[in-house]
């Protein structure tokens, strides 16, 4: 439970970077990785609007970028209040370096959750499929 709190308050921090002229809706998202560093990140949205990085993947590349291929935690916070889970795209590039880790989440009220992602994303496409 405490390295869950501890990458929230990362991914808090991180949102407050979020740059969303457009849809206002900021979010932010911290990972853990298999050797124990945290990288977050926070959405970068574009007047292209299709150019649009969300917050997971903001985090997950600067930890791929950095040569950490394995992540085994990711916490993601939004602006919203609610529970904010990853989209279709986050949850498919997630998929590629954390197949057993958890999804931490919370919301305004400080309500925490915690997920697989298998539960939200099962069947996933994998590299495996490639071979
Ligand atoms: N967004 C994220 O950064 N992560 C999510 O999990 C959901 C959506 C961003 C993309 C866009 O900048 C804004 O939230 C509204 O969709």
């Amino acid at each position: 439970m405490e390295h869950y709190k501890e990458l929230l308050l990362k991914a808090k921090e991180a949102m407050a970077y979020a740059y969303t002229p457009y849809s206002k809706f900021n979010v932010g998202a911290a990972v853990l990785t298999k050797s124990g560093k945290i990288y977050t990140g926070c959405n970068i949205e574009n007047a292209s609007f299709g150019a649009t990085n969300c917050a997971e993947r903001t985090a997950l590349f600067k930890a791929v970028s950095e040569g950490e291929k394995e992540i085994t935690d990711i916490a993601v916070v939004s602006s919203s209040g609610d529970f904010t889970y990853p989209c279709g795209i986050c949850r498919q590039v997630i998929s590629e370096f954390m197949r057993e880790g958890n999804l931490i989440f919370e919301n305004s009220k400080g309500e925490i959750k915690v997920i697989k992602l298998s539960e939200i994303y099962p069947y996933s496409f994998t590299k495996e499929n490639l071979l």
